[in-house]
């Protein structure tokens, strides 16, 4: 249950994201409790290669990192699930090194199912889950035994457009000390070994589960803002902008309609009209620097699988150049 005072500024910033001339929703409404679900599915989806390789890339990578680096605390941001981070927990038991972890994560309830599964599975380890939205704050328990690793993973920074990707990377250098780490998994641009279509289909699944996962957002709004929007009027789009190097996703309007929100707001959505729910920008190296280094990170180890589709970047605060 949200707090008056909460909905109404859901609200504000609802209203202000679909009046604008391309209308659009903050992302973070995709994950209420079922949307975490359906993500989840969408995560095994044959056509979902995502989860998948950067799995294998953690299976093949991470525990070296983990045996050099010998992490004290692990944070992940947008943890979810947390099912990939497992490789990370048992490496870290394997070299007997950290026992914090500490997820951070905007579904709270999900974040405490994930949570309490956890503490079955690693009973020696200390979890501190953390519910925020990242977008907005890092508000991580201080002190954090040192060196830590900080991890981002699934592509979730390709979620940010590039100024608030830079933003946010900026905020987690903030919570780093001179010897921690953050290490990202970043989704790839379309090549040679990696056709245009192969990253299209990621998000245009042939069950429908992503349409499913995107639609889910507007029973959100409809339950916790009590507005009406029909959730069989909209029908799913998810599209490459190669100009941009991102994935397009959105929700495109069946025909002229009317919503309306309680205390009057309405709006009147076009036919073939889009409302963005997400972009999932995709990387090459060039592009990965230009966000690291105005946030003052630098990449130390980047690996990516034969088929080019994926990578596992170890990056860690820029070192001050030698005199
Ligand atoms: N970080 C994921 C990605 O960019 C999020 C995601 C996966 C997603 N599938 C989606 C977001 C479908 C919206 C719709 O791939």
């Amino acid at each position: 249950m949200s707090l008056p005072g909460a909905v109404e500024s859901m609200r504000a910033e609802v209203l202000e994201g679909l009046t604008r001339p391309l209308r659009e929703l903050s992302p973070k409404h995709l994950y209420d409790e079922r949307g975490s679900k359906i993500f989840e599915e969408i995560t095994r989806l044959p056509e979902y290669y995502l989860t998948r390789v950067e799995r294998g890339l953690l299976r093949e990578w991470v525990p070296a990192w983990i045996r050099d680096l010998r992490p004290q605390a692990l944070v992940e941001l947008g943890a979810g699930s947390a099912k990939k981070t497992r490789v990370a927990l048992d490496a870290m038991e394997d070299e007997g090194s950290g026992d914090l972890f500490v997820p951070v994560d905007v579904s709270a309830v999900f974040l405490q199912e994930v949570a309490d599964e956890l503490r079955a599975d690693y009973p020696d380890l200390r979890i501190e889950p953390v519910v925020l939205d990242m977008a907005h704050s890092l508000e991580i328990p201080e002190p954090l035994p040192r060196p830590a690793l900080f991890l981002l993973l699934g592509s979730t920074l390709g979620n940010f457009y590039p100024q608030d990707a830079t933003d946010l990377l900026h905020r987690i250098r903030d919570r780093m000390a001179d010897e921690d780490h953050l290490l990202l998994g970043l989704d790839l641009r379309p090549s040679p070994r990696k056709p245009v279509e192969v990253l299209e289909a990621a998000y245009n699944d042939s069950r429908g589960v992503t349409a499913r996962f995107t639609s889910n957002v507007l029973r959100v709004l409809n339950r916790e803002l009590g507005s009406d929007f029909d959730l069989e009027g909209y029908r799913h789009r998810a599209r490459y902008n190669s100009e941009e190097g991102r994935m397009e996703l959105g929700l495109v309007s069946l025909r002229d309609q009317t919503v309306r929100f309680p205390g009057g707001a309405t709006l009147e959505i076009r036919e073939g009209e889009e409302i963005r729910t997400e972009v999932s920008c995709k990387y090459d190296r060039t592009s990965a620097d230009a966000l690291l280094k105005p946030a003052g990170l630098e990449v130390r180890r980047w690996v990516q699988d034969g088929d080019d589709r994926f990578a596992l970047v170890l990056t860690g605060p820029q070192r001050a150049p030698h005199s």
